[in-house]
């Protein structure tokens, strides 16, 4: 992509040539300041793209925000395609539909002209007050990697970089630019490490983006142990590694972060000012090695991502189309969980109704609105609300009454927004519950109908235990994009049937989750010199109810269909394995003995028996969605990998399998197990 007329042709823009051929051409071209300009973007006015250095034709390197699509302030103002928040897409279980999520949000990225997709946001959901729950999958790192490697894959089809965020262990808003995660060597791995490393491993992404926080006292940006040691020499990843905006601000040296593996500094240069760098190399506090290998990978994702190649042979990237937006629809379609359902109260059946009460205050809210909830904020060119997605589907055949009289059912669209104490970057919220205003609302509502129905839209686990028992149906809605309304009114009406399946626990109160049981804020949200210790070490999300034996409200993988899966015949391929042994074959017979079509997701458990640490009572190794007709029969062959029954042995420093017993379980979510085998590992 010349800008200029060179006299000589030179090689890095041959496109036939092999890109690490190009990357060394380049590479060998650049003065010792050019390669410093490299390192940073500079210019303060060019927040995500670097500055171009116009005697190589080396052009500007743009990025835009995710991760629920192309962010409007990073795309120039565009409006574009708002796809479900990642917590909903992480509810379909789906890694197809993750797939195709990424090829379209790689094409919207192509479309204007950007070349790095800032997303995945791959952080676990350790507590459910993380503002930015909704921009993460799971509390589970193997949820997590599963979906999160389609996603990737499919951005970078399109050429475009995905860049997952934010490495590491940045599990809470509040204090994130100082605040110290205080984590035990196998915690870190086995938890907040394990996605990055399996979605390195298998996705090969082309960029990371370091964390605010401090983990284990050291910043994201000049963590040696995470970015070279473990992301680079142990995981082989050889793309870039960029600062969150503004991370690298409390950090004290440059040479810190060039050796620790920074390579990129954004938005503008702090410790990578070229002063600083000049220094810092001629008084030999990184070498030339060094330098070579933070600029190669900057050189070599711009290489990637067609930097150098013409137009006309890069995808060509599309956005706003059709296309996208019935994708939008069904995937929000697909990640919304039915989570109670009393009599049947759902679907509606339209010739059974004469009107609909409609209520909440989400019933008419538009949520794409620019950096509303922080930097994944997408600006749609329309967004269908929950109320036009009703009328929309009624027509006149029912009435929407919007007015305290009673009705056929009332649907009361209760949750959060983007924004204080809602789902937003930079805090978090302060309450599990829904505000006061709402639950009296739900309250007065049931009281005053045959039937009720409460929509949630919001991103995060909601407490229920003051209203859930007054009403007959909860669906949650997440956040679905700008097809949402769409979506949430062919839900209701059994035009589609639910089938997801919740990525997180939602507890009935804050106390019984993890990092909140103590109630000290040493485990959150920091002691006062913002140490935030994880006391619960491995035990985050399900693996500590299960492991406490505490109730949540709902557990994680639960969601509820329109029609009901009997489970039989459960078989794994193998008694016994051993180091040779890659996978273990699951099978399942599952049948749709109800009387509507619909998807269900099998998933599958290990426990450990026989183990010298202490281990979870269960552990998601595999799942599988499948979709069936009533009376449909399938055998469910599910791989997992005997990597994945691994655990972090501190004394090895790596992963191990134990020789010993371990069983298998198989069900329809963490707390509802329909099967169970067992295998011995030697
Ligand atoms: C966020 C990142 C985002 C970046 C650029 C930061 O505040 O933490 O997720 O990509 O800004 O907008």
């Amino acid at each position: 992509m010349k800008y200029f007329a060179m006299t000589e042709d030179p090689s890095y823009f041959d496109e036939k040539k092999e890109i690490e051929k190009r990357v060394e051409d380049l590479l060998s071209r650049l003065t010792l300041k050019e390669k410093f300009m490299l390192l940073a973007s500079h210019g303060r006015l060019r927040l995500y793209s670097t500055k171009p250095i116009k005697r190589l034709n080396i052009p500007s390197f743009k990025m835009t925000d995710g991760p629920l699509g192309v962010a409007m302030h990073s795309s120039g103002f565009k409006k574009n395609t708002r796809f479900p928040a990642p917590v909903a897409l992480a509810a379909s279980w789906s890694r197809e539909l993750m797939h195709q999520i990424g090829v379209a949000m790689g094409k919207e990225v192509r479309a204007v002209n950007r070349h790095v997709l800032l997303a995945p946001g791959m952080n676990i959901c350790r507590t459910p007050l993380n503002g930015r729950t909704f921009e993460y999958f799971s509390e589970d790192p193997f949820l997590t990697k599963e979906l999160a490697i389609p996603f990737v894959k499919g951005v970078q089809s399109q050429r475009v970089a995905a860049c997952l965020k934010h490495y590491a262990a940045n599990n809470q808003e509040i204090n994130r630019r100082s605040s110290s995660s205080e984590i035990d060597e196998r915690t870190l791995h086995e938890i907040y490490l394990r996605a990055f490393r399996g979605v390195v491993k298998e996705a090969a992404p082309w960029a990371i983006m370091t964390c605010y926080n401090m983990v284990n006292g050291v910043y994201g940006s000049e963590n040696k142990y995470l970015l070279q040691d473990n992301l680079m020499d142990k995981w082989g990843f050889v793309g870039l590694v960029m600062t969150d905006w503004f991370a690298s601000r409390p950090i004290k040296t440059t040479e810190g972060c060039i050796n620790a593996g920074l390579t990129l500094e954004m938005p503008w240069p702090s410790k990578y000012k070229i002063k600083s760098l000049e220094t810092a190399y001629h008084s030999g506090k990184f070498t030339d090695e060094i330098l070579n290998d933070r600029v190669r990978r900057n050189i070599r994702v711009m290489m990637l991502t067609g930097l150098f190649d013409s137009p006309e042979s890069l995808p060509k990237g599309d956005r706003n189309t059709e296309e996208h937006q019935d994708l939008v629809r069904r995937a929000s379609e697909e990640g919304m969980v039915l989570l109670k359902n009393k009599g049947n109260v759902l679907p509606l059946h339209m010739d059974n109704l004469k009107s609909i009460g409609v209520y909440g205050s989400n019933l008419s809210k538009k949520f794409g609105r620019i950096l509303s909830g922080g930097s994944s904020a997408v600006s749609p060119p329309y967004e269908v609300t929950p109320y036009e997605g009703l009328r929309k589907k009624v027509k006149d055949r029912v009435e929407l009454v919007a007015s305290e009289k009673p009705t056929d059912v009332a649907i009361i669209f209760a949750g959060l927004n983007h924004g204080r104490g809602g789902d937003s970057e930079s805090m978090d919220r302060d309450s599990l519950r829904l505000d006061d205003r709402q639950i009296r609302e739900i309250k007065k509502v049931a009281s005053e109908n045959p039937k009720t129905v409460v929509c949630l839209i919001a991103g995060s686990p909601i407490a229920m235990n003051e209203w859930i028992d007054d009403v007959d149906a909860v669906l949650m809605c997440w956040y679905g994009g700008n097809e949402a309304g769409h979506a949430i009114a062919n839900v209701l009406f059994g035009e589609v049937n639910p089938s997801g399946k919740l990525p997180l626990t939602f507890p009935r109160r804050l106390a019984d989750s993890p990092a909140h049981i103590t109630g000290n804020p040493r485990n959150y949200p920091g002691d006062e010199d913002k140490r935030v210790y994880y006391d619960e070490g491995t035990f985050v999300g399900y693996r500590w109810f299960d492991d406490k034996e505490i109730e949540p409200l709902f557990p994680f993988g639960f969601g509820l269909s329109y029609t009901e899966f009997k489970y039989e015949e459960l078989e794994v391929n193998r008694q016994s394995l051993g180091k040779d042994t890659d996978a273990l074959l699951v099978n399942i017979d599952v049948t749709n003995i109800g009387e509507c079509k619909g998807s269900e997701v099998v998933q599958v458990y290990a426990n450990d028996v026989e183990a010298s640490v202490n281990r979870p009572p269960l552990e998601l190794v595999g799942f599988e969605k499948i979709r069936l007709d009533p009376g449909e029969t399938a055998t469910v062959a599910i791989t997992v990998k005997v990597e994945d029954f691994a655990f972090y042995d501190i004394t090895r420093h790596d992963w191990v399998i134990e020789p010993g017993e371990f069983k298998i379980l198989v069900g329809k979510s963490s707390r509802n197990i329909l099967g169970e085998a067992k295998f011995s590992y030697s």
